[in-house]
């Protein structure tokens, strides 16, 4: 598969917020229907940067669920989750303040990797947000692996690793709730760019399957450092109105939690992903 990085766009200007990840959108109002030209215009954008951003843009249910049918069908969680949005089960609350205990996603992590079947893509959007503070940071899996050394790219490769949601959810959920666990490809392939990611998270992954525990640790405990250099790193400081939609199959981010005990609030909608390979 050949996969260039755009030169240009007809419709929207893209900001990168670093060299390898990040781009910050404008001149397109998601409140619209969009046009087939801006569609393929964010679809480019979102393989080339991992994450896109957009300031300013007052999102209702509706509007947000249109934008993320744009990219696929919506990834929709267990029904007896407490955080759905009533009556709108496409949509989560996100919502942390004076009286969190913790909030979702500290850990750097990939989005439900505990599934079968991941959400390809996440689409924040906070309409509520501290100031200063809350900000989330992302992580880019591709500089990640390409920052391997051979030899450690060909012990990796053909590795799976095991991922259980009972790491990233198990105190937080409902009594009797079923969580899922999966095992995926320590190494995957991004089914549109084609490039190579690292897809083994703090969050969810539990173990490296078919080598001794104790190897499998280190392993693990290596990457995870790896996975976090600064340099494979953007950060995004919130403004209200703002969202960020990010690529679960080429990303880690982690939300930071800085800002207690004021509020940040707004919803999420993830879209549907394949089995990762
Ligand atoms: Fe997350």
């Amino acid at each position: 598969m050949t996969y260039e990085t755009p030169k240009t766009y007809e419709t929207i200007e893209v900001t990168p917020l670093t060299p390898l990840l990040g781009g910050e959108i404008s001149g397109i109002d998601l409140t619209k229907p969009l046009s087939n030209r801006q569609v393929d215009d964010l679809h480019r954008a979102f393989a080339d940067r991992s994450v896109i951003f957009f300031r300013d843009q007052h999102l209702d249910f509706e509007h947000h669920k249109t934008l993320a049918r744009y990219f696929g069908g919506i990834h929709i969680a267990p029904s007896t989750a407490p955080w759905q949005a009533p009556g709108h089960p496409e949509i989560t609350i996100i919502h942390a303040d004076k009286d969190s205990k913790y909030v979702a996603g500290e850990d750097w992590h990939s989005d439900m990797s505990c599934d079968p079947e991941p959400p390809l893509g996440s689409i924040l959007y906070l309409h509520t947000v501290p100031e200063p503070g809350g900000d989330t940071v992302f992580s880019s899996m591709y500089a990640a692996y390409d920052a391997l050394s051979e030899r450690m790219k060909a012990h990796l490769e053909g590795l799976t690793a095991v991922h259980d949601a009972v790491v990233g959810f198990g105190g937080i959920t409902p009594e009797g709730m079923k969580l899922p666990r999966s095992s995926h490809p320590v190494i995957r392939t991004h089914p549109v760019t084609g490039k190579k990611a690292i897809y083994v998270n703090r969050g969810f992954t539990t173990h490296i399957e078919g080598i001794p525990r104790a190897e499998s640790n280190a392993l693990l405990s290596y990457l995870y450092d790896h996975v976090q250099r600064p340099e494979f790193q953007c950060r995004f400081h919130w403004r209200p109105h703002s969202i960020a939609f990010w690529d679960n199959r080429s990303l880690q981010h982690s939300a930071i939690w800085d800002y207690f005990p004021e509020t940040r609030s707004g919803y999420r909608v993830q879209i549907s992903g394949d089995r990762p390979f």
